[in-house]
């Protein structure tokens, strides 16, 4: 394999680790934090009509409590950075555990419409917290050789979370007899859906107690001893250990200490590399990801889907991006970050524009005619599994491994939480966007994926292979 041999070339002994099944383990353990982010941040969809319908509420005071909980994500990933910083990564995670677990008891037992929103919001902040630990932690913990693709799966598991959460909306409601306040277990059918997410938040808060926590980290408030423990396990006995710990220790205090005044420099406020991770997250939101999976209804009755029907031809477009997500986490190590990203950008581009030349046509009666029809379906999904197999996984594995050791938590918090602004700029602005113009709507996306070829071509360096101390 290719990037063994660059791993071995910037000095590091990390051909095949003995124990890359205990890696795998503690990597997936980890990533448990992006299935609960996938899970709840689209279980929402199954439960927005009965809502809307129980406490009487318009439409634009139920987007306000349904686009909180992203200004939550956004508040959980900027102060992420700092508490991983300070109590380690491992006690962040159980943390964001505990958050996630309260917050899908509140939503599924709320007395009213202001508590809900106040649940949903502690369940944003676990979800923006879990969206900077698992990055950051799976990089550290990780071989270089194998890092691209131990750090995808966090991605992995968000994809999957988001595709359960749709199986588990689709079969409560038919199981409620296709009403969302339908009565299941004592309960409405949307509570139910809500707090099924007790029982992965309860699973993370444990598995955080069967991994060990980052050397980085580790090495950073003076640790050694368990620090060199750890490495030996993920990266082989063959390593030098006073070397690697000088090594990462050197990195660290390369630059000045004290966390946050590490991210500024130059004139505009944050370093150079801070505003590359912001960009990476800012044109993986501005493509419109998010509104193919939070609207995807308008596009199935765009064709003629039923309403009922459309969570499960949704799951068809989360069986896509499910695929196109193995494939990125099959070649992250080998042709590297970059070519992905370039790759996804031109093929999202394309789909993106056929989109917006299909809906150019119009809606009547909130179809489309039938030829243009197939060809916007067909070109949603190319565009999904283009961003599956792109920037879905690139842009989680660069913020978790571009920042230097100093800086990375801290770094990726303000890159996450940038993302998560651009994800509720962006869902948020949809509904009066497609009111206005569908097809310029698209045509807006299209200009954002054509335009991240030349900011990644300009700004972003290859991280494949490297060591975490050769970043910055
Ligand atoms: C990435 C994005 C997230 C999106 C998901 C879709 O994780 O960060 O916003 O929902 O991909 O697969």
């Amino acid at each position: 394999m290719t990037s063994t041999s660059d791993a071995r070339g910037s000095g590091l002994g990390t051909a095949r680790p003995e124990h890359l099944g205990h890696v795998v383990f503690v990597a997936a353990a980890a990533a448990m934090g992006g299935f609960l982010f996938g899970y709840d941040s689209a279980v929402i969809n199954g439960a927005v009509e009965a809502i809307r319908d129980r406490y009487d509420v318009g439409s634009a005071a139920l987007a306000q409590v349904i686009a909180i909980a992203l200004i939550g994500c956004a508040i959980g990933a900027a102060t992420a950075g700092r508490i991983a910083d300070r109590i380690g990564r491992i006690r962040c995670m159980r943390i964001a555990a505990v958050l996630f677990t309260v917050s899908a008891v509140g939503s599924a037992l709320p007395v009213a419409l202001w508590d809900l929103a106040m649940w949903r919001v502690i369940g944003g902040f676990a979800i923006g917290m879990a969206s900077v630990i698992g990055p950051a932690y799976i990089a550290e913990v990780s071989p270089p050789a194998y890092r691209g693709r131990l750090a995808s799966f966090q991605q992995a598991a968000i994809v999957v979370g988001i595709a359960v959460s749709q199986l588990v909306n689709w079969g409560l409601l038919n199981a409620a007899g296709g009403d969302q306040r339908g009565e299941l277990m004592g309960l409405e059918a949307w509570q139910v859906m809500l707090g099924v997410m007790v029982a992965p938040a309860i699973l993370y808060g444990l598995l955080s107690f069967a991994i060990p926590e980052s050397p980085r980290f580790l090495i950073s408030v003076g640790r050694h001893e368990d620090a060199r423990a750890i490495l030996e396990e993920v990266e082989g006995k063959d390593v030098d250990f006073d070397a690697r710990i000088t090594e990462i220790e050197t990195a660290m205090y390369r630059e000045e200490k004290s966390s946050f005044k590490d991210l500024l420099g130059g004139s505009f406020f944050f370093k150079p590399i801070v505003w590359i991770g912001i960009g990476l997250s800012v044109f993986q939101q501005f493509v419109g990801i998010n509104v193919a999976f939070y609207y995807s209804s308008t596009l199935w009755q765009s064709v003629g889907v039923d309403p009922t029907d459309s969570f499960l031809y949704s799951f068809t477009t989360s069986i896509i991006n499910i695929v196109g997500t193995v494939i990125a986490m099959i070649f992250v190590d080998r042709v590297g970050r970059k070519p992905l990203a370039l790759i996804g950008s031109a093929g999202m581009a394309i789909g993106l524009a056929l989109e917006a030349w299909a809906f150019s046509f119009g809606l009547v009666d909130g179809r489309l005619p039938a030829t243009q029809g197939w060809v916007a379906l067909i070109a949603a999904h190319l565009f999904v599994f283009f961003f599956a197999l792109s920037w879905g996984v690139v842009v989680w594995v660069f913020l978790g491994e571009m920042f230097p050791n100093r800086i990375r938590a801290a770094a990726l918090g303000v890159a996450a939480s940038a993302q998560w602004i651009a994800n509720w700029a962006i869902t948020a602005s949809f509904p009066s966007l497609a009111e206005w113009n569908l097809a310029g709507t698209y045509a807006i996306y299209t200009i954002f994926a054509a335009l991240s070829i030349p900011f990644v071509l300009r700004f972003v360096k290859e991280t494949k292979g490297k060591a975490l101390e050769e970043m910055g």
